[in-house]
């Protein structure tokens, strides 16, 4: 089976939801992809003191905001899915969430789970746990950035069918693209960061996010790295399908030989 998949690497503003609709817009408008995915936070930016200050730049999942109306009409002009990370407003409540929206608007939102540092000020961890959505007959899963340093994350969204995880990104530690490369290994995945580039600074705290956006396949083969702070699109043709098969030899296959009676501490 051919899947267009695309990557998107670009550096959002803060506090300017429109600004980050303009810079995406031209980024993917003329791309025709069945998946495209984005950083993390894209419409908001990711330094904020306390959630009043993030409020006004989150929206809620249903789509109704400005954020994901765009990426709906994105995802017309594409013909395909964008998953995007964007801060999800929900009651009073913040989510640092991710999207999946097609032409006809949002079909999944995923909750980051794992908050990363200061974000635990900001949001409330996810509370709706790994999902796995069919789309074109491809399964997709959604983590979100921190998510990574947990390898029960990955294998979740694995256990759960996925054929492609989608991994939207504000990295700011080293490891991760490295790390990817072990989490398609060991689920035998196609796994997909989109990170964020640029600097963002609050007080005292300045914050350099990595880029170095990855596509991965299911072997660990770098099918793509962006460089570290550039803006990048990368598009690329994959079978999704090859996902299917957790063969690893003749002898072992990833899921029917775990041991989960053994895994306890
Ligand atoms: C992160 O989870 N944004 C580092």
């Amino acid at each position: 089976m051919e899947f267009k998949i695309a990557l998107v690497q670009f550096n959002p503003a803060r506090k300017n939801v429109d600004s980050n609709i303009e810079k995406i817009t031209a980024l993917i408008s003329n791309i025709k992809a069945d998946l495209i995915v984005l950083p993390e936070l894209a419409n908001s930016g990711y330094l904020y003191q306390i959630p009043n200050d993030l409020r006004p730049y989150s929206e809620p999942a249903d789509g109704s905001g400005p954020f994901l109306s765009a990426l709906k009409k994105l995802s017309k002009a594409s013909g395909g899915l964008i998953i995007s990370g964007y801060a999800e407003l929900a009651g009073n409540q913040l989510f640092n969430s991710a999207v999946a929206v097609s032409p006809d608007g949002v079909i999944e939102n995923y909750r980051k789970i794992h908050l990363f540092a200061d974000e635990k000020s900001l949001f409330e961890s996810g509370d709706q746990g790994f999902k796995v959505f069919q789309w074109q007959g491809v399964k997709i899963g959604m983590m979100i950035c921190f998510d990574w340093i947990f390898p029960e994350s990955a294998r979740t969204l694995a256990l759960l069918g996925a054929h492609i995880i989608a991994h939207p990104a504000n990295l700011v530690l080293p490891y991760c693209q490295d790390a990817m490369i072990t989490r398609s290994i060991e689920n035998k995945v196609f796994t997909i960061t989109a990170n964020r580039i640029g600097q963002e600074t609050l007080g005292e705290q300045t914050l350099q996010f990595t880029g170095g956006s990855q596509i991965t396949a299911p072997q660990g083969k770098v099918l793509y790295r962006a460089p570290g702070d550039e803006t990048a699109i990368h598009t690329t043709i994959i079978d999704p399908l090859q996902a299917s098969d957790k063969t690893i030899s003749p002898r072992n296959n990833l899921f029917e030989d775990r041991r989960p009676s053994m895994y306890h501490g």
